[in-house]
């Protein structure tokens, strides 16, 4: 890429942890929506590579039609926060997202719709880079059957911490960018990983209690034995 590219101001599209944790520089912020791709939690990413997690990625919708997915078609558009880099930053931002995102995602431009405010009710589209997974990068995984991904993403942890946060951080940042930006599949994952959650601590509290109950029940045996005895 020529110098003079990498120096032009551009804007990305923030679909997943962006939403929340921005890049380091923006000079704005606008929360909306992209059409014509389905958010998935089908990229391989952070973790240890022992126990990698998964993270959102962005599936062209024709290339997502083509696939056997286990959760329904979702609506048209993808929720996230689009961030204005300045020209001042574009070269240092084009190097940090190439670092962030060295895992395995392709570039592509789309147009992004910034949602309507009472100040501007039909506000003009604006063109904005966006990161998407291809069959062809390694750590996209295509389809993977919610309750297993979800068993997944619980057990996995790494440098950046517990893939869970960066799930449930996920919906309450999408939940919280409009009245209609919540993602049916980001919160079906979630409900299975609270559930799976609730029964661990369940069956560890049976558990605790069942030790608790026999260890009472030997003292009592000892103290009617030796009552017995004496
Ligand atoms: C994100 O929104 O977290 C994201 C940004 C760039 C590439 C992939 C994901």
């Amino acid at each position: 890429m020529g110098d003079s590219q990498a120096a032009e101001d551009f804007w990305l599209f923030g679909y997943g942890s962006l939403i929340w944790k921005p890049p380091p520089h923006f000079d704005e912020r606008v929360p909306g929506y992209i059409d014509g791709y389905v958010r998935r939690f089908w990229q391989d990413h952070r973790g240890t590579p022992e126990a990698p997690g998964r993270v959102a990625t962005l599936i062209d919708r024709a290339h997502w039609e083509t696939l056997t997915d286990h959760h329904d078609a979702p609506g048209e558009r993808v929720w996230g926060a689009a961030y204005h880099i300045p020209s001042s930053h574009a070269a240092e931002m084009r190097e940090y997202l190439d670092i962030r995102e060295i895992n395995g995602y392709s570039i592509q431009y789309t147009p992004f719709h910034p949602a309507p405010t009472a100040s501007n009710p039909k506000p003009n589209p604006i063109r904005c880079m966006v990161y998407i997974g291809l069959p062809e990068n390694p750590q996209f995984t295509g389809p993977q059957d919610p309750q297993a991904l979800a068993e997944h993403i619980l057990r996995s942890k790494g440098p950046s911490g517990e893939n869970k946060e960066y799930l449930y951080m996920l919906e309450t940042a999408l939940l919280g960018l409009s009245d209609e930006s919540g993602d049916d599949h980001i919160t079906d994952l979630v409900r299975r990983c609270r559930e799976i959650e609730a029964r661990a601590v369940e069956s560890a509290t049976a558990e605790s209690d069942e030790r608790i109950g026999s260890k009472l029940h030997r003292v009592g045996s000892t103290e009617e034995q030796e009552e017995v005895e004496k």
